[in-house]
Formats: structure tokens, sequence, C-alpha cells
């Protein structure tokens, strides 16, 4: 019998997406250059399905994958990012993939590659790209599908994805979830939309990373006021997390940010967060973000400083002997009083930045998506956001009726109900924030979220001063407001009566 689907690359993702396309009824060949993984993958198989026939067969090289697939070929690559795609690429090239295969590639993959490699296979196979978030609980029982590519492809490929996606309670918004092997969910919407082009997917992959270092650093900053200024201890934070987890900042990062706390070690016998090493990793895609809301001229100020907060703290050694030679305020004792005031406006400084940063990340996918011609749907990106991925929250099902409301939001800042949101929770924020400040806690995300919040709603900057700076040293021009819009004015500067000129185009 021949398989539906060949899958290559069994590292923890790749093996979790095997299981649960096969957990669906589909019969994988399955390959990766290390043997041992197919030999787990079997064995995992085996484990689960007892008696029942096998739904998985291992394959020693690229040419039997092929050989093992009916025509024509569905391949789905779970491989690291770069290179290796490419590898794969070749070695299929050589094994006789045909021009009407469809090749998915899974990876973190940067969207530029992707839109590279659709040319650069064009004839050979179809290359298409499916984003895949969710870590190794999501590929297994359900994550959140960014596809992109070919719409023809799509069409073959549309019932598979909809199929291993993460599924959603339409009503409430809320993930329906299971993780019983061999089981999974059937009803429900599932967080699988097309999202466009080639590129499309990953792009806005991308921006859901970004919108997860942000979220993730506003988590630890908040952490961090209430571990050193307020001297809770992890667990008490963790039960502060806890019971926000019930409200509106209800998400997988604030419920996972809770375990993490409460989780001891015996070796040190205290809680497994002080020991950790504070200098945070990062595999690039949030970097990529930056990089992009930078080249686009896209504010995402908060995303960047979660990205910043990653680099300042890998200069670990830096910071300790700095530590030593630099001084900040004296700490205050507090009373209970003060404690919990500071702890409930903390929520609202959380929520309103986090406000901040998705519509951060929604405005960059809408100003990348107008650059590169693709038609991006919010509503149904949010919804797909809504269940399987990391920053999945109950906030995401707002979100999508933000722009049902209206698909042309210039900033889900102007949806009535997040404006309404900040305009009410926006005293604690400041106050938060000018707390934090003033007894020296770093929070760059939230500051820089407030900073964005006062920019965005403010109708006349200092970009005014700014522009008469690059005037001065650069004859750079400026507009006026009081004239014609797109007319140049230029001071000459040097002149002893600094006559303002206009300038002929
Ligand atoms: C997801 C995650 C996943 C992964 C990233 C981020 O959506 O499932 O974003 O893609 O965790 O690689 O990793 P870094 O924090 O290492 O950049």
């Amino acid at each position: 019998e021949q398989c539906d689907i060949g899958f290559i690359g069994l590292g923890v993702m790749g093996k979790n997406l095997t299981l649960n396309l096969a957990d669906n009824g589909y019969r994988i060949a399955c390959f990766d250059l290390d043997q041992e993984k197919v030999d787990s993958i079997l064995a995992t198989d085996k484990e689960e399905r007892g008696d029942l026939p096998a739904r998985i067969v291992g394959c020693k090289s690229y040419t039997e994958l092929l050989s093992k697939l009916a025509a024509p070929h569905l391949i789905i690559l779970s491989v690291p990012a770069g290179e290796p795609v490419d590898h794969v690429c070749h070695h299929l090239i050589d094994a006789g993939i045909q021009p009407d295969d469809i090749v998915i590639d899974t990876g973190n993959s940067l969207w530029t590659d992707s839109v590279n490699r659709e040319a650069q296979y064009k004839g050979k196979f179809i290359f298409f790209s499916t984003a895949v978030s969710g870590g190794e609980v999501g590929a297994r029982f359900g994550p959140s599908l960014m596809p992109s590519g070919d719409p023809y492809a799509w069409t073959r490929i549309e019932p598979v994805m909809q199929a291993i996606a993460a599924k959603v309670d339409p009503n409430t918004g809320k993930p329906i979830e299971s993780n019983t092997p061999g089981q999974p969910v059937k009803e429900g919407e599932p967080c699988a939309t097309y999202i466009g082009p080639v590129g499309a997917g990953h792009y806005v992959k991308m921006v859901h990373n970004g919108i997860e270092y942000a979220d993730m650093q506003l988590i630890c900053e908040v952490y961090h006021v209430m571990r050193v200024a307020l001297g809770m201890s992890p667990s008490e934070i963790a039960d502060v997390f806890s019971e926000w987890n019930q409200g509106e900042l209800n998400s997988y990062l604030i419920e996972i940010s809770a375990e993490v706390l409460r989780q001891r070690d015996d070796e040190s016998d205290g809680p497994l967060v002080d020991v950790i090493m504070d200098k945070a990793g990062q595999k690039g895609t949030g970097l990529w973000t930056a990089v992009s809301a930078l080249q686009v001229g896209s504010p995402a100020q908060t995303i960047t400083q979660a990205v910043f907060a990653r680099s300042i703290s890998s200069l670990k050694s830096e910071r300790v002997q700095a530590s030593e030679c630099l001084t900040g305020p004296d700490n205050k004792t507090l009373s209970d009083q003060e404690k919990q005031a500071w702890i409930s406006e903390l929520k609202h400084a959380l929520y309103c930045s986090k406000i901040c940063a998705y519509a951060q990340g929604f405005q960059l996918m809408a100003m990348a998506g107008k650059e590169h011609g693709w038609k991006l749907d919010f509503a149904e990106i949010a919804k797909i956001w809504r269940a399987g991925c990391i920053i999945r929250a109950v906030f995401l099902q707002s979100i999508t009726k933000a722009y049902e409301n209206n698909d042309q939001l210039a900033n889900l800042l102007l949806d009535p109900f997040f404006a309404n949101q900040i305009t009410r929770y926006q005293q604690d924020w400041r106050t938060a924030l000018s707390k934090a400040v003033m007894a020296g806690i770093p929070c760059p995300a939230m500051t820089s979220a407030i900073s964005y919040y006062d920019a965005y709603r403010t109708s006349v900057l200092p970009a005014n001063l700014l522009q008469g700076q690059r005037d001065f040293f650069g004859a750079h021009t400026f507009e006026r407001t009081d004239k014609q819009p797109g007319k140049k004015y230029h001071v000459e500067w040097s002149d002893p009566n600094r006559p303002i000129v206009p300038i002929k185009r």
C-alpha cells in the first residue's frame, strides 16, 4: 500500500507532526539523515498502536521515500531553517521528484528564503511554505498553521493542514484540547488558513514570533518588579499569575510562566527560576521581525525592545561588573497596602502594554502586506492564533472581533473595545511604570509600549524641531503645516536674514 505523505526531518517538531498526521489517518513514509530518529518514531508508533497496523513506514534514503509515495507526491519538511532546506530539496531532485509534486517547508524559515525557493525550484517541484507554531505539544496535538504559496497546491494541501491543526470552539474562541494519541480533535474551527503567496505565511509567523518575544518580555518585566521591588517569592508571583490567568490576561504564556515559577529544584532546595542563568537565547525570528519593522518603517518598539532585552541579558559578566560600580535608587520598604496597589496596577500595565505589542505586530503586517502586495486577512490571522500557537490567548478573540467589525482598521488601538480598555486602565499603567522607574527596575518593553501609545495619540510630535535640525545642518528641507502638503521649504541658515525659501522642483 502506498503512503499518502512523505515526511523528512524527525527532530522534536518533525516527529510530533508525523504522529499527528498519522493520528489523522494519513499513512506516512518518513526519513531522517539520523537513522536513530527513524527508529525512534517507529517505536513510538508501535507503542501507541499496540496490535493495530503501523501507520508510519521508515525509509533509508530519499529515493526509497519517493518510491513509497502515491503520485503526485506530497512531502513535508521539518528541518532547521536555512541551508538544510536546500540540501533536502537538492537531494529530492536527485531522487527524481516530479514537477507536480509538492514540498512543504514547515521550519522557521526566513520568509524571503521561501520566496526565492519557490522561484528556484519552479519546474522541478512545487515549493510551498507552511509556518508552524505551537512547540512540540502543538505539533503533536494541534499546531497553528500559516500556509502560503501556489493556490493550486493549497487545494491539495488544505484538508491535511485542517486535519492536523488545533481547533477552536467558535462560540468561546477557546481551544478544544486533546492530548490523547490517536484521538485528534475533529470538531471546531481549524487554526489553519491560507495566508497568501509564498513567503506571506512565514512573514506572518515571523511577526507572531516578534509578538511572542514582546509578550514574554512583558511578563518577565512584571515578574522582575514583583521579585525585586516588591520582594515577592517566585511561588507568590506564580499565584498572582494564576489569578490573572482567569481574566482578560488569560493566555498560554501567563499559564506557563506560573508553572515555571512554581518549579522547585532539589539540588539548590529552592525555586528553580532562582538558579536559571539570566542569559536569554534567541534563534533569530524576533530579530528578523525587528529588522523588518525598521525596513518597512513600521513602529514596533515593544517587539524590538524585547529583542534588545535578550541582548543585554546576554552581557552577563559586564552586567555583574557594572552592578558593582553603577548606582541606582535605594529600595523603599512598602506597606502591604502599597504592595497590593502596585500588583493591581501592574496587571493593567501588562494588559495595556500587551495591546500595544499586538497593535505593533498587526500594523507591521499591514504595512509589509501593502509593500509586497499580499491581501492579508487580519481577522483570519487572529483566528488561527486563538489556539495551537505560543501566543494563544483569550485576547485573540477580541482582536478577531476588531477586524471582523472593520477590516480596514488602521491600528488595533483605534478599535472601540481596545481604545476603551486603555482609557480604563491607563492611569494604573502610568503609575505602575513610574514606580518601576523610580525603583530602578528596567521595564524596556512596557515603557516602550506606553511611549508608543502616547506617540500614536499625539497629533503634533517634536518631529517639527527635528525637521528644523535636519534643514539646519543638511539643507534637508521641510514642509509647512500652513501651506500646501508636499511643498518643500528651506531656511538659508548662514544668511544673517535667514530667509525661508520655497524649493522649486
Ligand atoms: C512557536 C515558537 C517556536 C520557537 C521559536 C522561538 O511559535 O512555536 O515561536 O517557533 O520557540 O524558535 O525561539 P527563540 O526564542 O529561540 O528565538
